[in-house]
């Protein structure tokens, strides 16, 4: 069986910590990076090694490049493609006004015969598998979209990512699914689908949408908030397909998985990250907790490590009952 799912490029999550967390409990398929511009990594800032650290399994690894010019754009490409990785993804999709405004991210979207121009150079110097992701596009037009796809096909784009939702929607409104079948009826290359998947029981639907799983091969499917608040949902996942429900039924143990990502975090990112990366962690992780929203006051008032450790397993002490997940959602 094809287990076909995909950690999303999300900024300040997508590193090696997380990656490592995720591997831990057994892994996905392919790992996305967050999004690593262009520019920055071409002028070697003091950083880029980090954003461009693929492990621990870089064959896994797409790393997904964000930027306005098309030169700098298929340039990095080119560098980052000559690593052990698994391919190359252009991120058409951030709606983010400070990327918007530079003309990158969903800002591609608007102009099909730049994006194609654009696509045709970085392809030149890509060898390994280019994708692309995107949202519907500024405006709710399926044909559009599907135009936009089309030409992108053409220029040699191997993969799509579609998170349905337009520009301006961010993550309002639900995502709209159907745009994602109806994508993958109308293009000749895999169209993998993202967004508001909430559970392991959901992922599986989503990728095997005409029923169960076994000896089927599935659809990509990318997780990206849930895979942060539970990193054993990809395990768990496949232990429901296996209808193995004793593997799915391990149950989490939300003290130490918070203190592994913390340690993680020291021993793979640069001192100037850990806070920043902390909180947008815990941000979602804490979401396991009754009372996530006083931990996470508490976590946001430390200043290292240590403090958001011992703040961290002061909770349990309080909240023993806390430590292990009770309920599960199919
Ligand atoms: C904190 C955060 C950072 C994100 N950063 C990126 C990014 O760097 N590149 C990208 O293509 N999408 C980014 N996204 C969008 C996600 O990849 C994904 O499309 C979105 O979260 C919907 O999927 P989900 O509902 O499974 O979270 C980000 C999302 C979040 C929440």
């Amino acid at each position: 069986m094809d287990f076909p799912f995909l950690l999303a490029p999300m900024a300040e999550l997508s590193h090696r910590p997380l990656r490592e967390l995720i591997e831990e409990f057994g892994g996905c398929s392919e790992y996305f990076t967050e999004m690593i511009s262009a520019g920055a990594f071409l002028a070697a800032g003091p950083f880029e090694t980090w954003y461009a650290d693929a492990g621990p399994c870089p064959e896994k690894v797409v790393y997904q490049l964000i930027g306005s010019d098309a030169a700098s754009l298929a340039r990095a490409a080119g560098i980052l493609d000559s690593r052990d990785c698994l391919g190359i993804d252009i991120n058409m999709g951030c709606s983010a006004p400070a990327i918007t405004r530079t003309g990158a991210g969903v800002r591609w979207m608007a102009d099909p015969d730049k994006a194609g121009t654009m696509i045709a150079l970085v392809r030149k110097k890509v060898k390994r598998r280019l994708s692309v992701k995107l949202r519907i596009g500024l405006a709710d037009n399926f044909e559009y979209l599907l135009d936009f796809c089309r030409r992108l096909e053409a220029e040699g784009v191997e993969r799509i990512t579609l998170h349905p939702r337009t520009a301006k929607e961010k993550f309002k409104r639900t995502a709209r699914w159907e745009y994602v079948a109806a994508l993958r009826r109308e293009l000749g290359i895999p169209v993998a689908g993202n967004g508001d998947i909430a559970s392991a029981g959901e992922m599986l639907r989503r990728a095997f949408p005409s029923g169960g799983p076994s000896g089927a091969s599935g659809c990509p499917v990318m997780i990206g908030r849930l895979a942060v608040r539970q990193p054993w949902v990809f395990a768990r996942a496949l232990g429901l397909a296996k209808e193995a429900p004793e593997d799915a039924a391990f149950p989490a143990d939300f003290e130490k998985t918070g203190l592994m990502f913390l340690e993680l975090l020291a021993r793979y990112q640069p001192r100037e990250f850990h806070l920043s990366r902390a909180r947008r962690f815990f941000g979602y992780f804490c979401d396991n907790l009754k009372w996530g929203n006083y931990v996470k006051t508490l976590l946001n008032r430390e200043t290292d490590l240590a403090g958001l450790e011992r703040t961290w397993q002061g909770y349990f002490r309080e909240h023993p009952e806390e430590k292990f997940e009770t309920r599960r959602v199919r």
